[in-house]
């Protein structure tokens, strides 16, 4: 059996009639920059996340980039402001706060994504978090609790986490002061290119973040802040539109295959997330750990079984982060050097779950 980890193609198959006609639409509009599938989009994406409002962006990195500077511009934060981020993250996490003119304090995760515990010691040093729900998981409500009580902003690398629900009913995108969406293809909300959006309850915030993605301007000759130029493609609008009604299914058959990795894989050596980390998540990624990576991804491959690795080194040990290299972060470090993705999507059959399961526990 050959098992892909995500098979792209097919799972964009399903819009194709609805993509072509898409195309045509936004071809006929003539509205090539913004305009109706843009705005029709933020307004879907709002209602679904219940948010009041969704700013677009060309991709997740600028979503997460124009936060922090509205955040600047508005006197929210400082100039250089110091911001608290998980050490167990994708490099853009880290990225958007360089390109903000700011400063990364990472600190290492005990369990997977952060915690209380992770951030005591820092947060009193720092001007905001940015927590980041990780393979798809939120980020417990505890951490928002405390930054709240210590009155840190936070904010959320949502990049992972498109519908995941919280204890309380509200889903990705309403539980930080912002949050930051990616829509790369690979994501549960995939457009057919790059895409990116901000979803924030706060009204300055947005105004400020829409201003700030389209070159800073008040109207087509005026800037009053010097912006970027990060705008959602109206084509990838629409084609997200089309999507977004899907993605609570998708996820819901995403959960079926987690909750079947999580009942029947049993093996000494592959060792999986904690119980918790099966609810309030997207699955995007479904993690195990597994001591010798390449001999366990060499052998799943041979049974025809393809994986991925999220990811395999860490933003402060990149040679980007030069300045970075010298700390350490065990815990995420060991992550790095374990973690094996294993084929988690919406079109799995139950034919490739079990026999996924079968191989994984004759390892
Ligand atoms: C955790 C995380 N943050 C940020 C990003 C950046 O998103 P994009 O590639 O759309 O810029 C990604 C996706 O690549 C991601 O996985």
């Amino acid at each position: 059996m050959k098992i892909p980890y995500l098979p792209l193609r097919e799972l964009n198959a399903r819009f194709n009639l609805k993509d072509q006609q898409s195309f045509e639409d936004v071809y006929d509009s003539g509205r090539y920059i913004g305009g109706p599938f843009v705005e029709r989009f933020e307004h879907q994406f709002a209602n679904y996340c219940g948010v009041d409002n969704v700013v677009s962006t060309g991709n997740g990195l600028d979503a997460l980039t124009v936060i922090l500077l509205a955040e600047k511009e508005l006197g929210n934060l400082p100039q250089n402001a110091k911001i608290l981020l998980p050490a167990h993250t994708y490099i853009a996490t880290f990225l958007s706060i360089i390109h903000a003119g700011m400063q990364p304090v990472p600190v290492d995760v005990t369990d997977i994504l952060l915690t209380v515990n992770d951030l005591q010691a820092q947060i009193h040093k720092v001007d905001a978090i940015i927590t980041v729900d990780l393979y798809g998981k939120l980020v417990d409500d505890e951490v928002y609790a405390f930054a709240e009580a210590q009155q840190k902003p936070v904010y959320c690398d949502s990049a992972q986490s498109h519908g995941a629900i919280n204890v309380n009913g509200k889903r990705s995108g309403s539980i930080a002061r912002a949050s930051a969406f990616s829509f790369y293809p690979t994501k549960n909300l995939g457009a057919l290119g790059d895409g990116g959006a901000i979803t924030t309850n706060d009204h300055l915030l947005a105004a400020m973040s829409r201003k700030l993605a389209n070159y800073g301007r008040d109207n087509r000759f005026q800037n009053s802040v010097k912006g970027v130029n990060s705008r959602l493609d109206p084509l990838q609008a629409a084609f997200l539109s089309n999507r977004l009604t899907s993605l609570d299914q998708d996820n819901k058959q995403r959960f079926t295959v987690a909750q079947f990795y999580f009942n029947h894989i049993k093996n000494d050596h592959v060792v999986l997330a904690n119980d918790g980390f099966l609810m309030h998540n997207s699955w995007h990624v479904f993690p195990v750990f597994v001591a010798d990576r390449e001999h366990f991804q060499s052998y799943l491959s041979n049974h025809g079984i393809e994986t991925n690795v999220h990811y395999p080194v860490p933003p402060h040990q990149q040679e980007a982060f030069k300045e970075l290299n010298d700390l350490s972060f065990p815990h995420t470090e060991k992550l790095h050097n374990t973690e094996v993705s294993l084929p988690c999507h919406p079109l799995m059959t139950s034919l490739e779950m079990e026999y996924i399961v079968k191989v994984v526990n004759n390892y």
